[in-house]
């Protein structure tokens, strides 16, 4: 008896669970495209997803391989550059029916930070798309989204036999995310750069969670700086002026008031978090190492502090130095300091990274009516509070809008969960499609 009445519960419970767990684990679950649709945008970029470009092991020959191939099956031309051995930056090329004119570039980097499996929902490389549409990898908002658009942006353009005026290039380069001292910068030294002649370029923006697009005309250059305190030693129950840790406590504490002045005018709404100085504590190394420890009772002779500093273009890096010197770190005081500048901070003519958003550059007034154009809005232009490639380029005084068409999409770069609508995704190819055409159909004189 109980032996059958526990055959019946399994029974019912099997039951149960066809009739319930299944069609509702079928509902809810993921579908994948790919065996159904090969030839779409969609599994095109979800190609490009899972092909794994994260760091500190980024498969750059298999992104390249793609993206040529890619390249090739809509006509276009193509060159692989190797400025540091492993390191491939692909360049594709639609010619212009006026080779004379500046071309027009488009960025992309093929790298991106690394993923914690265990944190996803979802794999990080499995680019799955939930029936909602959320497309989740590692890359798909920073930035293979725009690697992919920009392509299906010509390879829609090319069948529709629009004919560019000025020529287009694409490049996808290597190692953006570990400071692009490999890549980028080293592409924009290259004759090649400059047999391309670039007139304006176009690299990587951010997702804005409201409507309007966010465009970004420059990057906030980083600096990391260490102050280093020296003083005399001296027994930890002594009250003396001047130890090491007294000089670089009062250092630290004008700084926080620096960073508190910077940051008041955030909070008070009075200005965006890119657009003032910002100074982070990173580091802080002294005391005499014990065995289990520190020694307590001793004054240390040397110590240090080190920080993150990221400075806009609208700053005055001169008048920061002198800050740095005469007020953070000030040798009668036992201070030093080291500015270790991460990249270029002013142009070649001595001029702050910036490009212009307002009718000085055509440029800006033809991006600005492609939006428009393809019934998308903007929002105010932004700096970025990172950096990015196009800080090189801007380095050369050409003009540098970073831009990715994700509207109402989460900030998600670099976090857990990265995913992006394959909606917003397919909006994003029709945007490129105004704006490259714009862009290479422009052929006043643009130079500024
Ligand atoms: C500077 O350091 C020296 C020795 O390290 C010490 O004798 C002196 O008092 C210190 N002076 C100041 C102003 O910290
Ligand atoms: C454009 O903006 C720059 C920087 O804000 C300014 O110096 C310049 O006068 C502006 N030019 C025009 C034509 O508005
Ligand atoms: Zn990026």
């Amino acid at each position: 008896m109980a032996n059958f009445r526990l055959h019946c519960r399994l029974f019912s419970l099997a039951v149960f669970l066809f009739l319930f767990l299944f069609p509702l684990s079928f509902s809810h679950s993921q579908y994948d495209d790919d065996e159904s649709d090969q030839n779409s945008p969609i599994s095109r970029f979800q190609h490009y997803l899972r092909i794994k470009t994260a760091h500190p092991d980024p498969d750059y020959a298999s992104a390249v391989s793609f993206l040529e191939s890619q390249a090739l099956e809509i006509g276009l031309h193509t060159k692989i550059l190797e400025f540091v051995p492993g390191k491939p930056l692909l360049l594709v090329t639609w010619n212009g029916l006026n080779p004379s004119l500046p071309s027009i570039l488009l960025n992309s980097h093929m790298d991106s930070v690394p993923a914690e499996p265990s944190k996803w929902l979802y794999p990080p490389f499995s680019a799955l798309r939930t029936s909602d549409g959320k497309i989740f990898a590692r890359g798909s908002q920073d930035d293979k989204c725009i690697a992919i658009q920009y392509l299906e942006a010509i390879r829609n353009l090319r069948s529709r036999n629009f004919i560019p005026d000025r020529t287009i290039h694409i490049s996808y380069v290597p190692d953006e995310e570990i400071g692009g001292f490999d890549g980028a910068s080293k592409f924009v030294l290259s004759k090649e750069f400059k047999e391309l002649n670039v007139g304006f370029m176009m690299d990587e923006g951010q997702a804005s969670p409201g409507d309007e697009f966010r465009v970004f005309y420059a990057d906030r250059s980083p600096w990391g700086l260490i102050i280093r305190a020296e003083g005399a030693p001296g027994h930890g129950s002594r009250m003396y002026d001047n130890s090491a840790m007294e000089n670089l406590m009062k250092s630290v504490e004008i700084i926080s008031k620096f960073r508190e002045s910077q940051f008041d005018m955030v909070k008070a709404g009075e200005t965006a978090n890119s657009e003032v100085i910002s100074v982070n504590p990173v580091f802080v190394n002294a005391g005499i190492p014990s065995p289990t420890g520190f020694v307590m009772n001793m004054q240390p002779s040397e110590a240090e502090a080190g920080f993150d500093l990221r400075i806009p273009p609208t700053a005055d890096p001169d008048a920061i130095r002198r800050r740095i010197v005469e007020e953070w770190a000030p040798a009668r005081r036992n201070l030093t300091s080291q500015i270790i500048e991460k990249g270029p901070i002013r142009d070649y003519l001595g001029r702050p990274l910036m490009t212009m958003t307002n009718d000085s550059n055509p440029w800006w007034s033809v991006f600005k009516t492609a939006i428009s154009d393809a019934g998308g809005k903007l929002s105010r232009p932004e700096i970025l509070a990172s950096t990015t490639d196009a800080r090189f380029m801007r380095q050369l005084g050409i003009p540098v809008l970073g831009f990715s068409p994700m509207s109402n999409t989460p900030i998600l770069l670099h976090e857990h969960n990265e995913f992006l609508k394959d909606t917003v995704f397919l909006r994003g190819i029709k945007i490129y499609e105004s704006i490259i055409s714009a862009l290479s159909s422009f052929v006043a004189d643009a130079s500024q």
